[in-house]
């Protein structure tokens, strides 16, 4: 008899670290219903494709993706094709025209459903779509953690900033908070079961609990997470500086465990197009909010993010996110080209840049980020960080690495004395653009 036959889940995750937690509840349901990770899709029973819509490079990747599906359902006409997340909840049902092969369709608010959605699945021969926004966004599901010392922790979901280039308000609705109790519950189950580090996430979490309207706020959360027994590090992001506080930045500085790596994207340089952006702040504004930060917590570590291209971008506006990189010199820049999202307003507005264009002022602005993202590095060399080790990387097994606390990654020749999961000190030799190299200190 082959009827207890293991049945196997293969969940491939685009885009956020929001994403990688989804990805995990999705994970923790498909374990509920007794099937097991594969890491070869090829033997998988259930694939889970956990999408990003927030740049069309994105989406077009995950619809090559689909399309490399059809054949495995060819061969296996019960293996069952989920897509869900943002792009789900974009693209509906318009994905079972596009892609007749996908079973499931589960937008954002829908995480819970998978497991009833798999059984009806299994009785009719239907397409399923669950996109309803209109419902919490937060369930409590088990997640089924990727990660052995690492766990993510949602503290919010959605965003109400409506940033004019971005799709994320309409495809994770309204900013809604977990409440306090439940957050500290979750994390004293995390820190019990050995857990080290955790990331507190949100599309903005400075405006955590504005909309539970009893005065909890950012500072009040970081305080209550920083008193958990047994947690070592205290990660958050995203922060956004129209909601970033002067009395945030003291709570960061006063907790024990709240690191010293702040990303705080500016978007670009320019008072003019943060205006058309909808960020609601000034280059002015920001710089005194870095500056703080800088004088309160020590060595601190500032990442950002920079879009370039956006629609009436100017030169002389690009100049100036240059001059600003030169003013600030982050430690690391995500940059990305401006990709306009349907329905967004700017997608509709005039003076759109040519493509070349904005590569070209892409590279110009890495060009620039590079020097002072190497000239960080190098002022580590000859100290030594507490590192909490990850493993081999992924092109060298003698090769271990792990993160500072300002999320710097260390690479050194393993030795066989740390274990994953260790606290261990790692002296820097060469400080390199986008990384770190050293060796164990003993
Ligand atoms: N085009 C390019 N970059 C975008 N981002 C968000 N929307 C877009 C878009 N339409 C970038 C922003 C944001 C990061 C997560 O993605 O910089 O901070
Ligand atoms: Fe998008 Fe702006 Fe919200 Fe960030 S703050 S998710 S960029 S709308």
């Amino acid at each position: 008899m082959d009827a207890m036959k293991n049945k196997f889940w293969f969940i491939q995750t685009y885009g956020c670290q929001m994403n990688e937690s989804d990805s995990e509840r999705y994970a923790g349901q498909l374990e509920a219903l007794g099937y097991h990770k594969t890491e070869d899709m090829e033997l998988a029973d259930v694939i889970l494709l956990n999408t990003c819509c927030v740049r069309e490079t994105a989406e077009g990747k995950i619809l090559g993706k689909i399309g490399e599906l059809k054949h495995l359902k060819e061969r296996n006409p019960a293996l069952l094709i989920a897509v869900t997340g943002c792009m789900a909840q974009e693209w509906q049902d318009r994905l079972f025209d596009r892609a007749p092969h996908v079973d499931l369709v589960i937008g954002t608010h829908n995480i819970h459903q998978l497991i009833t959605l798999i059984e009806e699945r299994q009785k009719a021969s239907d397409h399923y779509l669950a996109a309803d926004m209109d419902i919490p966004a937060f369930h409590d599901l088990p997640a089924k953690r990727f990660q052995k010392f690492f766990a993510w922790v949602p503290i919010m979901n959605g965003c109400n900033k409506f940033c004019t280039y971005c799709i994320v308000p309409y495809v994770r609705g309204r900013e809604v908070s977990r409440p306090v109790a439940d957050i500290v519950k979750e994390i004293r189950q995390i820190a019990a079961e050995g857990y080290k580090e955790i990331t507190l996430l949100g599309q903005n979490v400075n405006s955590y609990g504005m909309d539970l309207k009893d005065g909890t706020d950012f500072s009040y959360l970081l305080q209550a997470v920083d008193a958990i027994d047994g947690i070592e590090r205290v990660r958050y992001m995203t922060s956004h500086p129209k909601d970033m506080t002067f009395a945030m930045i003291d709570a960061i500085a006063a907790s024990k465990k709240v690191v010293n790596h702040m990303h705080l994207p500016i978007q670009c340089g320019s008072d003019e197009l943060l205006k058309k952006m909808n960020r609601g702040y000034t280059t002015d504004h920001y710089l005194e909010l870095a500056a703080y930060a800088r004088k309160r917590i020590p060595d601190l570590v500032l990442t950002t993010d920079i879009i370039v291209g956006f629609p009436g971008e100017t030169e002389a506006m690009f100049q100036d996110t240059l001059h600003l990189l030169k003013r600030v010199q982050y430690d690391m820049a995500y940059t990305f080209i401006y990709s306009p999202r349907t329905g967004t307003p700017a997608a509709k507005m005039p003076d759109q840049i040519p493509q070349e264009e904005k590569s070209h002022r892409l590279q110009r602005l890495m060009d620039v980020q590079n020097v002072f993202s190497l000239e960080h590095n190098q002022s580590m060399e000859h100290q030594v960080y507490d590192v909490i080790v990850e493993g081999p990387t992924k092109n060298d097994e003698n090769n271990w690495f792990g993160r500072t606390t300002g999320n710097k990654m260390i690479i050194w020749e393993n030795d066989g004395t740390a274990a994953v999961g260790d606290t261990v000190p790692v002296a820097v030799d060469k400080g390199q653009t986008w990384v770190l190299k050293g060796h164990l200190v003993h």
